[in-house]
């Protein structure tokens, strides 16, 4: 808190910081009426390109575009007073070159006002990580499960089940932080694995699916209100259940509209009295 008693506003910096102190709380915002909603409790809101798959319907993360993670982002932005905003580089637009993922970067904290950006990748990341910190964008990394790699993986599991699995999730983390990632983002990961990593990198390890070992958790808002109802992998819990209030809304409404009920005399206007 300030001395006014407004809550201060989170950095990538205040997040880092808050390694081995406090657990962070992060998830996703892609709209300014959530984001004003979402923003008092968190730590860091991030405008994911789950988006892709959550308002737009796609199948995968692929599809999604910088034009597409501009627009979010400079929405989220409006309604946040507290929480450090981070946008996703969507597929394509960082993975050809660092340089590539320097204009992206700067594209988006350009446009939105953003506090930094994330990016998918371990080891072969590295180089494009310390390049953009060293520039003066702050990264957020991904390691674990990917969903931009899909079509690589060939679907979403967990990982880290064997030996080798598990190394390769902790050399990308140590990787990416020691490249100069402010927090890293662990997804779909088993709990030892998650543990280990979380015990050696310097910077808070930020988990999805990857069990309470982490620094801090993130989920997809609308998978934990209960709003996005394509699938309910095991490690999302839904603190709210709004599906069926929206239905049921829409039903009561569709009846009212029907039967001549809405429109109320209160919802109407008539003229003034001359
Ligand atoms: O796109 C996204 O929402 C994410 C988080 C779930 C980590 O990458």
């Amino acid at each position: 808190m300030s001395a006014h008693g407004k809550q201060k506003r989170q950095t990538t910096a205040s997040i880092r910081a808050m390694k081995g102190k406090d657990r962070v709380v992060c998830l996703t915002a892609y709209t300014t009426p959530i984001a004003r909603l979402l923003d008092p409790h968190c730590d860091l809101l991030l405008v994911g390109d789950s988006l892709g798959m959550v308002l737009y319907g796609m199948e995968t993360t692929v599809g999604v575009t910088l034009d597409m993670m501009a627009a979010h982002g400079r929405a989220v932005m409006r309604g946040v007073s507290h929480a450090c905003v981070i946008v996703d580089l969507p597929f394509g637009s960082y993975q050809e070159s660092k340089e590539q993922a320097f204009r992206s970067a700067v594209r988006l904290m350009q446009e939105t006002g953003c506090d930094g950006v994330k990016l998918e990748g371990g080891e072969e990341m590295a180089e494009t990580v310390a390049f953009l910190t060293a520039r003066g964008v702050p990264v957020f990394g991904h390691v674990g499960l990917m969903p931009q790699l899909v079509n690589i993986a060939g679907g979403f599991r967990s990982l880290g089940h064997s030996d080798e699995e598990a190394a390769k999730i902790h050399r990308d983390a140590e990787a990416v932080a020691e490249a100069g990632a402010f927090a890293v983002v662990v997804e779909g990961t088993v709990e030892p694995v998650a543990r280990q990593i979380t015990a050696s990198l310097k910077v808070p390890t930020i988990g999805i699916g990857a069990s309470p070992a982490c620094d801090g958790q993130v989920l997809v808002s609308d998978d934990m209100l209960g709003l996005f109802n394509d699938f309910k992998p095991r490690f999302v819990k839904r603190f709210a259940d709004l599906s069926p209030l929206v239905s049921q809304a829409a039903r009561d409404y569709a009846e009212e509209v029907r039967e001549g009920q809405f429109p109320a005399k209160e919802h109407t206007f008539q003229p003034k009295p001359r």
